[in-house]
């Protein structure tokens, strides 16, 4: 069975969707972790050498998502073997993913590998674009979302228990700027696909959306 999960940044997708794996016992796939690892590489490059800049130049990004080998080991990222899952969390990376995210072959060689990992397993998986791009046929389909201020406040916590203080206004204008970049995509966009279950957890306890999207799950299994 697939589960999708897609919604906006700051949604709560990724430590949502993660428990929900684990208490169903699926597999979890996180795909914007796949173009935070071509981002990251691409970054690297450009610090590496003088070569093309991957930025103004799509081939070039595009031979840098092929020379990537991502692969997830007991919740851990691993690009070229090389544990990244920390480094691809960066605010520079964040800036810079709407290059990978708006590239079009970038984007059909992450479904295909999205697909390929969700072969033959159950599983969970998250992102922008899994209910409507790459398993349009998946059994269960949830569109996880909150009221900006709900979004950029839990962002601003999260910050500020990892000791970074950050103004409101600040996290809420990345935010819409990601918002935008993500609606606005011309392949693989942000929208809920037409038979997922839209879900707003304003309002609601981290454990309160968990049981509602396990409940989803169950429902949708019966
Ligand atoms: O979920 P995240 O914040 O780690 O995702 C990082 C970026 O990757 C997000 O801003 C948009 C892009 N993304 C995407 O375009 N399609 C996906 N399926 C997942 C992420």
């Amino acid at each position: 069975m697939i589960v999708t999960i897609d919604g906006p940044a700051g949604a709560g997708k990724s430590s949502i969707a993660r428990l929900a794996a684990t208490r169903l016992g699926f597999a979890f796939l996180d795909t914007g972790a796949m173009y935070r690892c071509v981002t990251h590489a691409a970054l690297q490059q450009t610090r590496s050498q003088d070569a093309a800049d991957p930025w103004s130049d799509p081939e070039r990004l595009l031979q840098i998502a092929e020379g990537c080998q991502i692969d997830f080991d007991d919740g851990r990222v691993l690009l070229n073997g090389e544990d990244v899952s920390d480094a691809i969390r960066t605010p520079e990376v964040t800036r810079h993913i709407r290059f990978a995210a708006d590239h079009p072959q970038v984007r059909t060689r992450l479904n295909v590998q999205q697909r390929r990992i969700a072969a033959g397993q159950d599983i969970v998986t998250e992102g922008r674009d899994q209910g409507t791009e790459v398993f349009p046929d998946a059994e269960c389909k949830i569109f996880l979302t909150a009221s900006p201020e709900v979004r950029a406040q839990r962002r601003q916590q999260q910050l500020a228990a990892s000791g970074k203080q950050v103004q409101l206004e600040e996290v809420l204008a990345d935010q819409n700027r990601r918002d935008l970049e993500d609606r606005l995509r011309e392949v693989g966009r942000l929208r809920p696909a037409e038979d997922a279950v839209v879900v707003n957890t304003d309002g609601l306890q981290p454990d309160e959306v968990l049981e509602k999207v396990l409940q989803i799950v169950r429902q949708t299994a019966t």
